[in-house]
Formats: C-alpha cells, sequence, structure tokens
C-alpha cells in the first residue's frame, strides 16, 4: 500500500527536533558559559512588591532625560544621515575625540587613536577573553571579582589564579608571587569602588602594582567604569597612569550617563588594539553611531560636567543610608565594607550563616540582595557574604530593607544555637 509522506506543518517540524538534540549540538566551549546568578537573583529581585538591593542599577533618576531631545536635535543638525550610517570599527571620530579630554582629566593619557569604543566595557572584555585567551590560559583575579568579567573571559576556557585582597584590594606582594610563578596571561583588577566589595587600591598600592607589572612584563586589564561616582575623599589616579604599556584601561558612560545606550572604550597598546578591532568586526561591526554621537555631545557640551554632580547628589545620601542602617541593625560579628564611592557594600556576615538560605528568606519577606559566592572564581568560597547594592533605592527604603535583611539573620541565628 501506498503511503503519503505526512504533511509537516513548521510547528510540527520543529516540534520534531528534540531539545535533546539540539543540547547536542551545542559547542564544547559553551558549556563553560553559565546563566549569570545575579541575572537569575534579578529575575526574582525584580518581581512586583520585591526591593531590590541586589542589582547593579543605575537610579532611574540619575539619566539625563530631559537633555535626551536637545542632544538628538544638534546631532541630527550636526552630523545629518552620519549620525544613522555604518562607522568606524574604532568607534565614532568625534566621540573618540571628545574622550581625549574626558580620559585626561581622569588621569589616562590617550589619543583619539589609542582608544576603540566598545558596546558597553562589557563588549571589551569578551573582546579581550577573544584575543587573549586559548583554553588553559591563566587568569590572575582577585577574590571575590566581577561576575561579569568571569562570565566575559570563561567561554575561552581560562583558568584562574586568585590575589590575595585585604580592606585595600589586591595586595601587591601577592600579586608579585603569582607573575613570579609565572604562565599568567592577564591580570584582571577593579581597582576603585570595586565591584563587588566598594574597596579602592590606595595610590601606594597603585603604584606598588604598576612597578610589579613593569618587572615582569605583565599585562592589566583595569577596569573602572566607577571612579567617577566618589562621594567622599579625593580621586585617586588610575594604575594606567602610571604603567601605560602594560595596562588595558577599560570604562564606561554606563554610570553617567545611560547604561542603556552601551557605551564602553578601552585605551590600550597598539597591538591589542589592533587584533580588538579586527575581533570585533565579526561581532557587531562597530558601537551604535547614535548612541556615540548623542555621547560626544555630551561630553563636548559639557553635560556630563553638570550632570554628575547631579547623580553625585542622588547616591550620597543613599551610601550613607545603608551604612548607618548597618550599623544600627547588623549584628556584630557581622562586618561591611565603608566604600567612599560606586555603588555596592559588601558584607561578611556571620560564618555560621548560609547567604543563600538568607536570600530565599529575605525574598519572602520582599526584600533582595545578592548571595557573595558567585563572585568568587573558585567554588565553595564566600558562602556567608553578601552584596547590597546602595544606589537603586531611596535612603527610607535601604534603611526599612537592611532592617528587614537583619531581622532575618537574627531569626537564622537564633534557630541555629542551641
Ligand atoms: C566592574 C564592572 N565592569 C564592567 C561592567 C559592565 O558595564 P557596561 O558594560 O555597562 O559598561 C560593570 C557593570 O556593572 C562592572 O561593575
Amino acid at each position: 500500500m501506498f503511503h503519503r509522506p505526512p504533511t509537516i506543518t513548521p510547528a510540527a517540524k520543529y516540534a520534531s527536533v528534540s531539545r535533546m538534540e539540539i543540547e547536542r549540538l551545542l559547542a564544547a566551549r559553551t558549556a563553560g558559559m553559565q546563566a549569570s546568578a545575579i541575572r537569575e537573583i534579578l529575575k526574582v529581585a525584580s518581581s512586583p512588591g520585591v526591593v531590590s538591593l541586589a542589582g547593579g542599577l543605575p537610579a532611574p533618576e540619575s539619566f539625563p532625560i530631559d537633555l535626551i531631545p536637545e542632544l538628538t536635535t544638534s546631532v541630527l543638525a550636526r552630523y545629518g544621515a552620519k549620525a544613522l550610517q555604518y562607522d568606524a570599527s574604532e568607534g565614532f571620530g568625534p566621540f573618540r575625540e571628545a574622550l581625549v579630554p574626558y580620559l585626561a582629566e581622569r588621569g589616562v593619557s590617550a589619543s583619539a587613536d589609542g582608544l576603540v569604543v566598545f558596546s558597553g566595557s562589557q563588549g571589551v572584555l569578551d573582546g579581550i577573553g577573544k584575543i587573549l585567551l586559548s583554553p588553559g590560559d591563566a587568569v590572575a583575579v582577585e577574590a571575590p571579582t566581577y561576575l561579569g568579567a568571569l562570565q566575559a573571559f570563561n567561554p575561552y576556557e581560562p583558568r584562574y589564579v586568585e590575589i590575595e585582597t585585604d580592606d585595600d584590594g589586591a595586595v601587591p606582594e601577592s600579586l608579585d608571587a603569582v607573575l613570579a610563578a609565572g604562565g599568567v596571561k592577564l591580570v584582571y583588577l577593579v581597582p576603585t569602588f570595586q565591584n563587588p566589595t566598594g574597596r579602592t587600591l590606595p595610590l601606594a598600592r597603585r603604584k606598588a602594582i604598576a612597578a610589579t607589572l613593569v618587572r615582569h612584563g605583565g599585562l592589566l586589564v583595569e577596569d573602572d567604569p566607577y571612579s567617577d561616582l566618589r562621594y567622599v575623599g579625593e580621586r585617586v589616579p588610575p594604575i594606567h597612569a602610571f604603567a601605560p604599556d602594560n595596562v588595558v584601561y577599560v570604562s564606561t558612560l554606563s554610570k553617567t550617563f545611560a547604561p542603556g545606550l552601551r557605551l564602553g572604550f578601552v585605551v590600550a597598546p597598539e597591538v591589542i588594539r589592533r587584533w580588538l578591532v579586527i575581533a570585533r568586526q565579526g561581532v557587531d561591526l562597530h558601537t551604535n553611531t547614535l548612541a556615540q554621537a548623542l555621547a560626544a555631545e555630551y561630553l563636548e557640551g559639557g553635560h556630563l560636567a553638570r550632570q554628575l554632580p547631579r547623580i553625585l547628589d542622588v547616591y550620597r545620601p543613599r551610601r550613607q543610608a545603608m551604612l548607618d542602617a548597618l550599623d544600627r541593625y547588623f549584628p556584630e560579628d557581622a562586618h561591611w565594607t565603608r566604600p567612599e564611592g560606586g555603588m555596592f557594600i559588601w558584607i561578611q556576615g556571620p560564618r555560621s550563616i548560609d547567604a543563600e538560605d538568607l536570600y530565599a528568606a529575605c525574598v519572602e519577606r520582599k526584600v533582595a540582595f545578592v548571595p557573595g559566592a558567585p563572585f568568587f572564581a573558585s567554588a565553595s568560597q564566600g558562602r556567608s557574604t553578601l552584596r547590597m547594592n546602595f544606589t537603586a533605592a531611596d535612603p527610607t527604603t535601604i534603611d526599612r530593607s537592611v532592617a528587614t535583611i537583619a531581622d532575618v539573620l537574627r531569626e537564622m541565628l537564633a534557630k541555629r544555637r542551641p
């Protein structure tokens, strides 16, 4: 008997490729990628009614919303169709030019040709991984370190070597020992208001680290998204200022303009710049031209200089509110950082506490933070640590939320006591 093949509707066709078959198609390196633990937490944290101290979000009121129509009008008048056209992979000329004095004010000396614009500093970190890391190469990192850097590097299958840290950040002697042991491809540090700890390397350590890099011929990726967000104390120059040939300096306008515009940039030695450009041509060709043109206007027109004090005025009392609330409500056997800037405070909770259990119990009471363990490159560290963000909630909400977390913590401790 003759059977006609069944008619396959598009839906049935796709259904016939089972999930398991697709999983078998994934590349070996894909196994090294993990959904960001924080993104999963943020999903819960952004549920209705939950107050989130979890994310690293700038406050919406820090965005120069009223300015955007004016910037757009002047960009279209100045650049016309050019602002909507494909553009150079290195970045939009006027934006690169505007970044030169911006960087000089921050202690980074670079020409417009000496920097490349990327889609966020996250884009730079991926590019660095892509051009420098072969499977098994060693990357030296702080413990804890920025989770997004681990996520960017992991697909290139490196191994991680930890640099010891204390209350002042990375310990130069430990970096010296790590580099002396050999085999380290690159060092990754967030020296100013680090994510997640908020710690800042003092000047003397920056100089010592620069000297160590030069001595060993080491390469540092200095990730600096937060140094403009200083609420007290004096600015410290970047490590790049002391060893420009050994440092790839990475920064962003995400915290001082708008993260949704995805504007990051990198100052790097010529060979690295060249390969970053070649590598990114296969990814996205270049960063959004219109966003770069808006940023050029924002910098050139002196708008950042006017907006930054407003941003600091929003965040300064929030930082203080969190420090005050921690002093007021948290138990004595917890310790925390007192950052002079940035977005985060890092808490070492009582050692008997598992921060993930604490997190689950706090979410039931409608408050979220981030458990600290995912920020460590090696598993089984930081079980009783927490990261709290102070920029996204107002001072009253911060006070109430920290009080709730402290209540839950005490209840957990009380249950544990015999
Ligand atoms: C240390 C660090 N590096 C890089 C980034 C990525 O920033 P963006 O890609 O928005 O420039 C962040 C964002 O929070 C960060 O904290």
